[in-house]
């Protein structure tokens, strides 16, 4: 039978390993690291070491230990030997973390209140719901071609999906049916004018190998479930697809994909020409196994 290497993850062996030899990470080896896997670990081990820690103190009182920062310090200061910028999200969000514990630390208070969401109206949620149950898989498109912001826009929502330890391993390709005619054939459906492949840059888990490996495909199913809400949101409409192993491996080709950089599914978006009757769900009800 063919290996499917579109969703090649990690053995529990390779992890393992990889969790050893994290335990053993020098500074010498983080500066060496190349910068997706650095950053990668930036954000797992803040999220793991600090994160976490901080919201329990700024809201349960729960005393921080004087050197819970220390380590998210310490890479930060490697950050800025690698001489990454720090504009980056990692720094910023690290850095912020720092400075809440710090005050925390001191017994200050952290004021959290900016971040609080803007309250969600009646209007909102009946928006949502809608949206959620009014989204619909569309497989006929008409020829109107999708302008760049829309895509961008709905690409984003994929980026904020929730996401396994944080380390943001989605990587994107457009590919306007147009440009390339046949890249894609070999779906069971003709597919839409535009291409949303999602990848995973691999690097990104070998900060944390030691979660469950099923959160790595997870990762990349919580962002297509943002990316086809998102579509629908933004007025198009699309359907989730299904690689076949031959146009994975012409995908690789075309676009010279690194053995790190997996292919993991991809959305078909447009301006729907179909409006199908919703396949109809299961009751709730019918459901839940158990409810205690
Ligand atoms: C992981 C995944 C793979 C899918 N693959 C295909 C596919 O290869 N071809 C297709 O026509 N639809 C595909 N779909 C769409 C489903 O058929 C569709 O979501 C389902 O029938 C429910 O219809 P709805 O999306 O309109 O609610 C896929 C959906 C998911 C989530």
């Amino acid at each position: 039978m063919q290996r499917d290497t579109s969703m090649d993850y990690m053995s529990v062996e390779e992890s393992k390993e990889i969790w050893n030899n994290n335990m053993k990470l020098t500074d010498a080896d983080f500066l060496a690291m190349d910068e997706v896997e650095f950053r990668a670990r930036v954000r797992e081990r803040s999220h793991h070491l600090l994160e976490i820690q901080m919201y329990s103190a700024a809201y349960r009182h729960k005393k921080l230990s004087e050197v819970q920062p220390d380590y998210a310090r310490h890479l930060l200061e490697l950050w800025e030997k690698k001489g990454l910028s720090k504009d980056l999200p990692e720094y910023r969000y690290t850095g912020f973390l720092i400075e809440a514990a710090e005050r925390l630390i001191k017994g200050e208070e952290v004021d959290l209140s900016p971040f609080t969401p803007a309250p969600v109206t009646r209007e909102m949620e009946d928006s949502f719901f809608t949206i959620v149950r009014e989204r619909r898989s569309v497989r006929e498109f008409k020829d109107i071609d999708v302008p760049d912001e829309l895509i961008d826009k709905v690409l984003d929502a994929g980026l904020w999906a929730a996401h396994g330890c944080n380390v943001q391993s989605i990587r994107y390709i457009v590919v306007k049916e147009k440009n390339e005619p046949g890249l894609f054939k070999g779906s069971d459906v003709p597919g839409g004018p535009v291409h949303l492949v999602i990848l995973q840059d691999m690097r990104c888990y070998r900060a944390n190998s030691f979660t469950p490996l099923r959160n790595q495909l997870l990762d990349a199913g919580a962002a297509g479930q943002n990316i086809v809400l998102a579509a629908h949101a933004v007025g198009l409409e699309g359907v989730w697809l299904t690689f076949s192993e031959v146009m994975c491996e012409r995908l690789k080709a075309r676009f010279e994909l690194p053995d790190y950089i997996r292919l993991v599914t991809y959305v078909d978006v447009g301006y729907g020409d179909q409006t199908p009757h919703p396949p109809l769900r299961w009751d709730v009800k019918d459901t839940v196994l158990a409810r205690v």
